[in-house]
């Protein structure tokens, strides 16, 4: 494709750009990211400028015509991204148009347009469908952790707090607890969602345009919801970028949490979960290594997340109100975002899918440990009369003898007994079918009585309540999804009626 020698916009300028001046300022390469969302822009712009007759028709018509012709190329893998030759794609969308329909025409495409708002507006589009497919990838991701919790329902595990035994709960309480997770961070990308579905175009350079442009309808062509309206803030911010950014980094946080816990259960220490073979790695030298490099790297590419975030935050925090350049370097930082984020998502919706879960082993631990210990201390409470301090002082030294006698506190009755002389200076004991259903890890999880326990009963009620949130969530993205699609319908259906009129 021809240029104008310099570039299009440069007749202020005596000279080109200086070469190396050039590349450093260049945002072509990361636009790469927005190249269709700018030729979608465009057209909605150029359809506008028709509709109301700034533009004429037959004008509007050729000038559609080569933005289709740019993307088809562009799919063909036929446009090169020359970086000394265009500041970014907007200026090379429009010298393809200037390059093939001449000045006259094609220098009317950014009639009543800026690159501020015209920049704004390709990073609002394709966030957006970046965040429709995190969304996806999240309720996938959901969804297989909820198909596994309806597997492993009364699974016996320790749950850990310290990484040390606290209480005796089911695996599927683990797995549930993540969905929660996830659907506040699904919570989060679409309140998020709803601040990046507004039109910046129309803004002009900032202050708006002295042309009869109608902001509501390329809104609506291209399927926004609303208008980012005040023309100074729709340039100037980019708070939306910021809480997809955060709101990315929270999830990714999550998802370091579970592979970091997946990690150390797959240890031989521990032995709960074993990856399957597809998703570990060897090791180039210890023939006997299953490493979960996989979830190690889940942990990093977080933590990279997070430093994304930060870089986003300092990149604008100086930044004068209105445009400045520093805003073209918000751009790739959120492209890094996304795709770590949407590969993690990927990653882990098929490590939950495929990790093998040793219940044997998860149960001994259980029944070995003394995680009952704050269930006795409560039947203690309940049937004994005590308060909880005097309860746990007296279970407490319990423990104490029974791990220096080496039995479990189901075996320990008479050790309580013992213990309450010491402790409270009177004999305090329990009917012995209370202490076996309160010391018993097998039986424990029946008899805890609060809403959102891994009671038997509480658990089938949450596996049931979470998966019509799921669906629902389901059915809110496809609603979107069909928004979007409608829109480009019109569009589609705008520019036929333009380029055959
Ligand atoms: N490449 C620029 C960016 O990414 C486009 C906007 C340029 N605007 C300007 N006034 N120079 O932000």
């Amino acid at each position: 494709m021809k240029a104008e020698r310099g570039g299009i916009y440069r007749s202020r300028l005596g000279k080109p750009l200086e070469k190396e001046a050039a590349l450093y300022l260049s945002s072509l390469r990361e636009d790469a990211e927005i190249f269709e969302e700018d030729i979608l822009g465009t057209e909605a712009h150029v359809v506008m400028l028709c509709e109301q007759g700034i533009i004429g028709r037959k004008d509007a018509g050729r000038i559609l015509e080569a933005l289709e012709s740019l993307k088809t190329e562009w799919r063909e893998g036929k446009v090169k991204l020359e970086l000394e030759k265009f500041e970014d794609v907007h200026e090379l969308v429009e010298a393809y148009i200037l390059s093939r329909i001449g000045v006259k025409v094609g220098g009317k495409t950014h009639t009543g347009r800026s690159r501020n708002d015209q920049v704004a507006l390709d990073v609002r589009l394709r966030l957006r469908k970046g965040l429709l497919e995190i969304w996806g990838a999240l309720l996938d991701l959901a969804d297989r952790l909820i198909g596994r919790a309806g597997e492993e329902k009364e699974t016996l595990m320790v749950l850990y707090t310290h990484t040390q035994h606290a209480q005796v709960g089911f695996l599927s309480h683990y797995l549930l607890a993540y969905v929660d997770h996830l659907l506040r961070d699904l919570e989060r990308i679409e309140a998020c969602y709803r601040r990046v579905n507004r039109c910046p175009l129309g803004a002009s350079a900032l202050a708006g345009s002295t042309l009869p442009l109608n902001r509501p309808r390329t809104a609506e062509l291209l399927g926004f919801e609303e208008l980012a309206e005040n023309s100074l803030d729709a340039v100037s911010s980019r708070d939306f970028m910021v809480e997809a950014a955060a709101s990315c980094a929270i999830l990714m946080v999550h998802l370091s949490r579970m592979a970091e816990d997946l990690v150390l259960w797959s240890s031989s220490e521990f032995g709960y979960v074993e990856l399957p073979d597809e998703l570990a790695s060897p090791s180039s030298i210890m023939p006997q290594k299953k490493n979960p490099c996989l979830l190690e790297l889940v942990r990093a590419k977080a933590g990279r997340v997070c430093g994304l975030l930060s870089a986003l935050l300092a990149s604008l925090k100086g930044v004068p109100t209105g445009y400045s350049r520093d805003l073209q370097e918000a751009k790739p930082v959120l492209w890094e975002i996304l795709s770590l984020t949407l590969s993690t998502l990927r990653v882990m919706a098929k490590v939950v899918e495929g990790l093998k879960f040793n219940r044997n082993r998860m149960g001994e631990v259980a029944s070995q440990s003394y995680a009952t210990a704050v269930d006795l201390a409560e039947a203690l409470v309940k049937h004994a009369g005590l308060s909880l301090r005097e309860a746990h002082r007296l279970v407490g030294e319990t423990i104490r003898l029974a791990l220096k006698k080496s039995v479990r506190l189901e075996e320990a009755q008479t050790l309580l007994e013992k213990a309450s002389m010491k402790v409270l200076g009177v004999k305090v004991s329990l009917p012995r079918r209370i202490y076996e259903r309160f010391t018993s890890p097998q039986r424990i999880p029946a008899e805890r009585l609060t809403l959102g326990s891994p009671n038997p009963k509480e658990t089938r009620r949450m596996l049931k309540n979470r998966k019509t949130m799921l669906r629902e969530a389901r059915l809110k993205l496809k609603g979107k999804i069909k928004g979007l699609e409608k829109a480009e319908g019109m569009l589609k259906k705008e520019i036929l009626r333009i380029t055959s009129g």
